[in-house]
């Protein structure tokens, strides 16, 4: 039987791709648009109004920023180093798309597993860059290559899980052949993974969508553990001597940054705190940090582990004095012993 070697939970965002001076773009579009926080949609100023003691003008200052960025970076390195430590034959990876597969509203499936053999990444076009937000233009090389490359799926394992899904009256969405009008290829959230964590020497793998983000078709909490849970019963059964590892991408809070939320959820995982993680509302599963459903996924696909949660470090990238941002963070589990 196919054995899981590793787990690996990490955020993905732009900032992690850009400099300090280029988080800065983003500020503007900060200002221009209202953001979910604690269960409100609050504009730019209405943020720094409410959040005036936490100390934000001091923790979104250029010199804390610098910091955060250095942090990142030596954190990203060492969940690397652990990647090739370990050196895991086949990877699972559980992850969002943001219109960049699918175009949500042409269709949006609320889960989806690709058993196709290739898996393609190639730079956007100069007419679909010019079109992003700014700041996320300027982060493509942090998921997508320069040239037209190809990794390879795992297609017997691919189709083991959707099997297993359906069997266990979990109706999933499969795909052979990648979508043709994909912008990069895989999404960022599957990017992000190849190119800065297996350091673009891509091991076969399997990408496992969930749609985090876009309403109507949204999955709950608890759909997300049950799906980790099936993803788990599905590798345990595969036969197959190949070591596998799972990564969960995306998260944490994030346009707007929630310590307490953060620090709650992480708790949660550490301590297998089913309960907790099952019953977060919607409401507070929004914008980027909804991409933490794919965590939650993986909270149930570790279920029964004994393994220890290592965090490597937790960064709360602060651009501004509303607290938006992204938080950071990078974690691991050891289940080769
Ligand atoms: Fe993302």
């Amino acid at each position: 039987m196919a054995k899981i070697v590793l787990a690996m939970a990490t955020t993905h965002g732009p900032q992690l791709h850009t400099t300090v001076e280029q988080w800065q773009l983003r500020v503007k579009a900060d200002k221009g648009r209202t953001h979910p926080f604690r269960g409100k949609m609050l504009s730019f100023d209405e943020l720094v109004q409410l959040r005036d003691i936490e100390g934000l003008d001091v923790k979104s200052s250029m010199d804390s920023q610098h910091k955060y960025h250095a942090r990142c970076h030596a954190a990203m390195e060492q969940l690397a180093d652990k990647w090739e430590e370990v050196g895991a034959d086949i990877a699972v990876v559980l992850g969002n798309d943001q219109n960049e597969v699918y175009e949500t509203e042409e269709l949006n499936p609320p889960f989806m597993v690709f058993f196709g053999d290739k898996i393609p990444n190639y730079p956007q076009t100069e007419e679909q860059r010019a079109a992003l937000p700014p700041g996320v233009a300027e982060a493509e090389h942090g998921h997508a290559t320069e040239e037209y490359t190809e990794y390879p799926g795992v297609p017997e394992l691919g189709a083991h899980i959707i099997q297993t899904m359906m069997e266990n009256e979990f109706d999933v969405a499969a795909s052979k052949i990648w979508p043709k009008h994909a912008r990069n290829g895989a999404s960022h959230a599957f990017g992000h993974i190849y190119r800065q964590v297996m350091r673009d020497k891509v091991v076969p793998n399997v990408p496992v969508y969930q749609n985090t983000f876009f309403p109507p078709n949204l999955p709950t909490a608890k759909r997300s553990y049950q799906f980790g849970q099936i993803v788990r019963k599905a590798i345990d059964t595969w036969q197959s001597d190949k070591k596998v590892a799972v990564f969960a991408s995306g998260g944490m809070s994030h346009f707007v940054i929630d310590e307490e939320f953060d620090r709650k959820f992480v708790s949660a995982i550490k301590n297998h705190d089913k309960n907790y993680l099952t019953s977060i509302p919607l409401k507070d599963l929004q914008s980027g940090t909804s991409e933490l459903k794919s965590w939650i996924s993986l909270a149930g696909l570790l279920e029964n582990e004994k393994a220890q949660m290592n965090e490597i470090d937790y960064v709360p990238c602060y651009r501004s004095q509303a607290g938006t941002g992204t938080a950071n963070g990078f974690y691991w589990w050891d289940l080769a012993r």
